[in-house]
């Protein structure tokens, strides 16, 4: 039976790996700081958890022992991290690293995290240029994309058959942050109304966990050295996400798509952009891979979850960002807003 290691696996993408490897009869091993972190439906498929810290190259070597025929890697953000990879990846026989499409750079150096967008022509493929490589905080706006590039660089550089994946925004059970949420606690909250900015039209690229990990076992089976896109094959906009998510969830809200962008907050989500940013897949297409499903039919799984997470949890602070979703619920600002249009003032 072959094996698997999935570094930092309990998140999104390692759940959803871990899922479809199992099921292709794969022995899955995941690791993570917490074990409560690990997925109950996971140890049930018959995963193990491995107690390991990202970047404790003793405690790697443990968990990868005398080698893997697969190594995902979802933690590898910087140079640094990716050097840490290196011995690991020699003992595996197909490596996979998770970047992202926050690399690609426009014709102005305009990238996904900038104050301005970028500006893609088209559909974005693997050879568009990037941002250059960089130190500095990878947590940060303008650290994130130089980081990956500078990772990726040390990885690709090797030799060693090991394949960068680049995912857009990520969805699925455990995603981080769970961007669909800001429209599922809409519906929880029995909300009458959704209020949009740019009338919704913001489109960037969303990628299902289960798409990335269809990818990943066709990467599993034919190890190479090479870059990959991964998102889903429709691009859908903000409210084709927010209409989708109402229906799965049986809900009906009055849509106020605004002009602008936004009126203070309200309006605001996350997938605005003044231009649309997508993938282009083909080249993993050619490789023989194909997605699970499309956005509708993939993001019930993180529908589901945050629905049951949120039955379960009186203080869901814990288990989602509060500081990333806070901006996106102006009840109040929302209410004021479709007051004052209903009711304009006298004079
Ligand atoms: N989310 C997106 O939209 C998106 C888009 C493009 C690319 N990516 C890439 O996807 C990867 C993340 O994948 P994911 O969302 O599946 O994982 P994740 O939820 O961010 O993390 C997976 C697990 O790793 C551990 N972990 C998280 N942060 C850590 C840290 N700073 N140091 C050590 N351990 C940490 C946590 O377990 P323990 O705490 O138990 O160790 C966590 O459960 C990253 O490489 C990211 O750049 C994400």
């Amino acid at each position: 039976m072959p094996r698997a290691l999935i570094l930092g696996g309990t998140g999104a993408i390692g759940r959803a790996a871990a899922r479809a490897l199992l099921l292709a009869g794969w022995r899955v091993e995941v690791t993570g700081r917490d074990p409560s972190h690990f997925p109950t439906d996971l140890a049930g498929l018959g995963a193990s958890f491995i107690p390991a810290d990202p970047r404790q190259l003793d405690e790697l070597r443990l968990a990868i022992g005398p080698g893997a025929d697969l190594l995902v890697d979802a933690l590898c953000f910087t140079a640094g991290d990716a050097r840490l990879l290196m011995p690991l990846a020699e003992l595996a026989g197909s490596t996979v690293m998770i970047s992202s499409k926050a690399v690609y750079a426009d014709s102005f150096g305009n990238h996904s995290n900038s104050q301005q967008a970028p500006y893609f022509d088209g559909p974005i493929k693997e050879d568009q240029a990037t941002v250059p490589p960089g130190t500095g905080d990878w947590n940060s706006r303008e650290g994130y994309g130089r980081n990956k590039v500078a990772a990726e660089q040390v990885l690709l550089e090797s030799g060693l058959p090991i394949t960068v994946i680049r995912p857009s925004k990520v969805h699925g059970a455990g995603a981080r942050p769970p961007r669909e949420w800001v429209f599922v606690r809409r519906v929880l909250d029995r909300r009458p109304l959704l209020v949009l900015g740019d009338r919704g039209a913001g489109t960037d690229h969303t990628t299902a966990a289960a798409n990335l990990a269809q990818l990943i076992l066709v990467v599993a089976r034919d190890p190479g050295c090479r870059i990959l896109n991964c998102a889903d094959p429709d691009a859908p906009s903000a409210l084709d996400i927010a209409r989708t998510v109402a229906s799965l969830m049986g809900h009906h809200w009055e849509e106020v798509l605004l002009d602008s962008a936004s009126e203070g907050t309200v309006g605001i989500h996350p997938w605005s952009t003044s231009r649309p940013i997508v993938l282009d897949t083909s080249a993993a297409g050619a490789l023989g891979y194909r997605p699970a499903g499309d956005f509708a039919s993939t993001v019930g799984e993180e529908i589901s979850w945050l629905v049951q997470l949120s039955a379960q949890a009186a203080d869901l602070s814990a288990a989602l960002d509060e500081d990333y979703f806070q901006r996106f619920f102006d009840y109040d600002g929302e209410d004021a807003l479709l007051s004052s249009r209903h009711h304009p003032a006298c004079g």
